[in-house]
């Protein structure tokens, strides 16, 4: 595996490979690299030539300066997992290399219209903005066929479609499937931050899902989701949302639809904000 900190010398080494004709997928992450990731990387591995990946904390995200502080770090057992799994490239550029103009810069402004002011958006003021300035500026710099992101983060994933549509880039985007530790535990790499005690618990978020989703269709939705909410309180959760969704646009629904839904949550166990995301598929539509 190759390892560039500079974009200009990643730029050179993915040009030779663009020349001889070979396709380049690209798995952005911000490091704490689990088994989540390097699905994506499978995935990547499975479908282009070379594979590129991405370690950067970014800093324009983080809207809680605690979070960003303490986002775990864990670059030496990245890199080997890296390694095992065959990633052909490593990004792990600095700050400075990726602003430039420093974090408080000028920057551009996406309009991502409604899908930036619900669930995530809601809870976490301009931490989509900050994800569309880093995920243009990567593009950018690996101009990648494929870009390769993964389901848990599910209103992210829209927000990068509609990133694409806005600047014209060309890369195709897979969604990959979350995928879960043995209790049903959404893998994620703020799970490294979660006690021995909060672990235990944690799994409570993706039974909470489960419940919403056995329910949808025998139970009234104020319902349900006070149901599930109350379940996580009890289990010493604090819930910021959960909200059932058409999982094509995110509107917020009341009632069924004959679509694929999207059963969302995010609440906090101590210092730790954990969020999770179940597809409802509707009879005959695919989903997960
Ligand atoms: O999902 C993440 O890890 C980050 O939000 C991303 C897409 C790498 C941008 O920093």
């Amino acid at each position: 595996m190759y390892l560039f900190k500079e974009i200009a010398r990643l730029q050179e080494a993915l040009e030779q490979e663009k020349t001889a004709g070979r396709r380049i997928g690209f798995v952005p992450t911000m490091g704490a690299l689990h088994e989540g990731h390097l699905s994506l990387i499978r995935a990547a591995k499975a479908a282009t030539d070379v594979v590129v990946c991405s370690i950067f904390v970014n800093p324009t995200q983080f809207n809680d300066p605690k979070d960003f502080e303490k986002y775990p770090v864990t670059i030496k057992e990245d890199i080997l997992k890296l390694t095992g799994g065959g990633t052909n490239i490593l990004f792990l550029p600095s700050v400075a290399e990726m602003y430039p103009e420093g974090v408080n810069g000028r920057q551009p402004h996406y309009d991502f219209g409604y899908l930036e002011t619900v669930l995530e958006g809601a809870h976490r003021p301009n931490h989509f903005q900050g994800v569309g300035i880093i995920v243009h500026k990567l593009l950018q710099a690996v101009q990648p066929d494929d870009l390769f992101m993964g389901q848990k983060d599910f209103q992210q994933c829209m927000i990068i479609k509609r990133l694409l549509e806005i600047t014209q880039i060309p890369s195709k985007l897979h969604i990959c499937p979350t995928l879960r530790e043995k209790d049903g535990l959404a893998m994620s790499s703020r799970n490294m931050r979660l006690d021995p005690a909060a672990r235990q618990i944690a799994t409570r978020i993706s039974q909470a899902l489960g419940y919403v989703k056995e329910n949808i269709r025998s139970l009234p939705f104020n319902i349900i989701k006070e149901n599930a909410s109350k379940q996580l309180q009890d289990a010493g959760y604090q819930v910021d949302y959960i909200e059932i969704a058409d999982a094509s646009d995110l509107q917020l629904l009341k009632e069924p639809v004959d679509r694929n839904m999207v059963v969302l949550a995010a609440a906090k166990l101590g210092e730790v904000r954990l969020i999770d995301n179940m597809i409802i598929a509707s009879p005959g539509h695919a989903g997960s």
